[in-house]
């Protein structure tokens, strides 16, 4: 996403450790940070190390202007966000009654930037009647949380109270920051390759890596939607807020992408697909010493259902509302194949990428992708991170449900 100017408030909790890792993601992600510390929380993180890791100047004092660097309002004024992570009880209850005697809490109340917290705490400081009327309050004002989560504390008790990590605080510092573009809508994603099976341990499959169908999942949660990823074979973690379904063959794919699409607004197929499975997989594995020497066996393929085809055909035979987006999948002869591709099934458009490319497509992090659209327009875009473009296919989604209220 673009850069933003993020204000990180740590408060005096152990979890304090763990902010230098969190400045790492956010600057990593391209956006600015500060940050500000209460003085307790100088006892858990060094304000020398969030300054080295943002490359700006780090505060923990109200009246200390250090040349004018940290003015707790000028720095209120700059934020687009500002994150207390981790946030106490005590900096919790302070925000709830517009306590201002700390720099925290100074640049707390006096911004106009979205806030979002991640309280962090012993179980019973959480279960508090006073902390939970405390997070109450601030959640009806309109104050983001992320977490706290069930664990192991800190304090050696177990519950809830842990800080959630620094990738889940990045996320939903991303998710603050992201507008709720798609909220209300349902989308499917479909997202890695099919895997056929020939016997008990041995299969048909391709190397799609799942990576461009988890980051389209991703950003469409991010932008509001309600998001179901239909998912082949793939080691990659759910992308958060995501309902994920796990399938193996595309007979699998097929039956639960029929079954949710009523269900949905939107649909991108970019799973790849299997177009052929073995006619008969052994129930047991086909062992070498069952055979003669050197001999071979021969595998029948039989043609899998074509999904998205049966997916465009339900959509016209029904509502006729429903945004569905192909991807095509291709070597060579890239943008007539998938010309071809879109006029043969009537989808809204498809994405097309070349997967011979060894800088894109397939299993790496970055995708070059071309838009083709009925008429035959085509739009090429440059080699982006599969985030960016999973952004610009949602752009056009989005366009195209517009078009349709
Ligand atoms: C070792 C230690 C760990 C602490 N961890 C937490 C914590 O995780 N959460 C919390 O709310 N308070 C914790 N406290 C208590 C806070 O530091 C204390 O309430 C302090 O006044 C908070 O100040 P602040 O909110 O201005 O940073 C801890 C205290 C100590 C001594």
């Amino acid at each position: 996403m673009d850069s933003r100017r993020i204000v990180i408030a740590v408060t005096g909790g152990i979890a304090a450790y763990k902010i230098p890792e969190l400045v790492r993601a956010l600057t990593s992600a391209g956006h600015i940070c500060r940050c500000v510390l209460t003085r307790e929380a100088t006892q858990f993180v060094s304000p020398l190390v969030l300054e080295t890791l943002s490359q700006h100047p780090a505060g923990d004092d109200l009246f200390d202007s250090n040349s004018g660097e940290i003015d707790h309002i000028a720095v209120a004024d700059w934020a687009d966000l500002v994150v207390v992570a981790p946030a106490t009880a005590n900096t919790l209850a302070k925000m709830n009654h517009g306590i201002t005697d700390d720099l925290v809490t100074a640049v707390v109340l006096a911004t106009k930037a979205k806030l979002l917290v991640a309280p962090a705490m012993n179980v019973n400081m959480w279960s508090h009647p006073a902390t939970e009327a405390n997070v109450a309050a601030l959640h009806s004002r309109g104050v983001l949380m992320v977490g706290p989560e069930a664990g192991e504390l800190a304090c050696g008790w177990e519950g809830e109270g842990r800080m959630s990590s620094p990738a889940d605080i990045a996320e939903a510092c991303h998710r603050a920051l992201t507008a709720q573009s798609l909220t209300g809508q349902v989308v499917l994603v479909t997202a890695g390759g099919t895997s056929e099976p020939i016997d008990a341990v041995r299969s048909v499959t391709n190397r799609s890596s799942g990576k461009m169908g988890f980051a389209i999942a991703g950003e469409a949660s991010r932008r509001g939607a309600n998001v179901i990823l239909v998912a082949g074979e793939t080691v990659l973690a759910t992308p958060p807020c995501v309902q994920r379904i796990d399938v193996q063959s595309a007979l699998e794919m097929h039956e639960v992408v029929m079954r949710e699409l009523p269900n949905t607004h939107v649909v991108v197929k970019t799973a790849a697909v299997a177009d052929f499975r073995p006619a008969r997989a052994e129930p047991r594995k086909i062992k070498k010493e069952d055979l003669a020497p050197n001999e071979g066996i021969r595998i029948e393929l039989v043609p899998n259902p074509d999904i998205l085809a049966d997916v465009c055909a339900k959509v016209a035979a029904t509502s006729g509302r429903q945004v569905v987006v192909g991807f095509a999948a291709e070597s060579h002869d890239v943008i007539p194949a998938a010309q071809r591709k879109l006029a043969r099934k009537g989808c809204d458009f498809i994405v097309a990428n070349d997967v011979s490319r060894t800088d894109a497509g397939f299993n790496v992090d970055e995708n070059a992708v071309t838009f083709v659209w009925p008429g035959g327009q085509i739009e090429e875009l440059a080699l982006l991170p599969k985030h960016q473009v999973a952004s610009e296919i949602l752009d056009r989604v989005e366009k195209k449900l517009g078009e349709r209220t």
